[in-house]
């Protein structure tokens, strides 16, 4: 199968577990990429399964919207049964490594409010240390270069995703040369500490629940160890 066909694969996994985790009272929270994509194209086969869903990124609810999906802003959902989503990066805590298509904020919201956060990935996704993927960072916009002097002090090698905007109106700064990444808990700390900083790509103080990972043998399930 080539990388395509394994996000499909992992997508249709995930499509027939959230079927066995919702309800038609359910909100179902959906992330945003190319995997993220495949899930909701598949889902959208059973839109009367749940109430509506709420989308990481305008480009998500556009989907789902235009596939007759109901999406709903995040505050108007009480709770979120089920967040899925793809990833840059993730290993065997189920930290994760997102943000490759500048959503990363929001994404972690939707990771916050929901009552299981499920990832999905094809097999070039799990490593044994995160950091080779660059890891993005969103700024406010003023205050970039003071944001990336500080990431310089904290051993990165920041470079400016220029000519991207997020769904928030801010730039993103990708990160290189972290790897290996000792503690991804405390680096997502230390970053999130700067000022100017909105949020960075890593998901390790809350990684994924569930990560279904799409391989040459199969789907392989992990689950966040105890
Ligand atoms: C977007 C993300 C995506 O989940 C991540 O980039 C993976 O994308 P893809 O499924 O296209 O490989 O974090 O901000």
């Amino acid at each position: 199968m080539d990388q395509h066909q394994l996000k499909q694969a992992v997508a249709a996994a995930a499509v027939e577990y959230t079927l066995t985790r919702i309800d038609s009272d359910s909100i179902v929270g959906i992330g945003t990429g190319s995997t993220a994509n495949c899930f909701i194209d598949l889902l959208s086969e059973h839109k009367e399964k749940f109430q509506a869903a709420v989308a990481s990124s305008e480009a998500s609810a556009e989907r789902l919207r235009r596939l007759g999906v109901v999406v709903i802003e995040l505050n108007a959902a009480p709770e979120v049964t089920i967040y899925i989503d793809g990833a840059d990066e993730a290993n065997p805590h189920l930290e994760l490594i997102k943000g490759g298509g500048a959503a990363l904020t929001r994404e972690k919201i939707v990771t916050a409010v929901a009552n299981e956060f499920v990832c999905i990935a094809d097999e070039s996704k799990w490593v044994d240390f995160l950091g080779t993927f660059p890891l993005p960072v969103e700024v406010i916009p003023m205050a970039r270069s003071y944001v990336a002097r500080e990431l310089v002090k904290l051993g990165g090698d920041p470079v400016w995703r220029e000519g991207v905007v997020t769904d928030n109106g801010n730039q993103i700064l990708d990160v290189h040369h972290l790897y290996p990444m000792a503690s991804a808990r405390v680096l997502e700390e230390q970053i999130n500490q700067i000022t100017g900083v909105v949020t960075n790509g890593l998901f390790a103080r809350k990684p994924a629940d569930v990560l279904f990972l799409a391989t040459q043998q199969g789907i392989v399930t992990h689950r966040a160890p105890a």
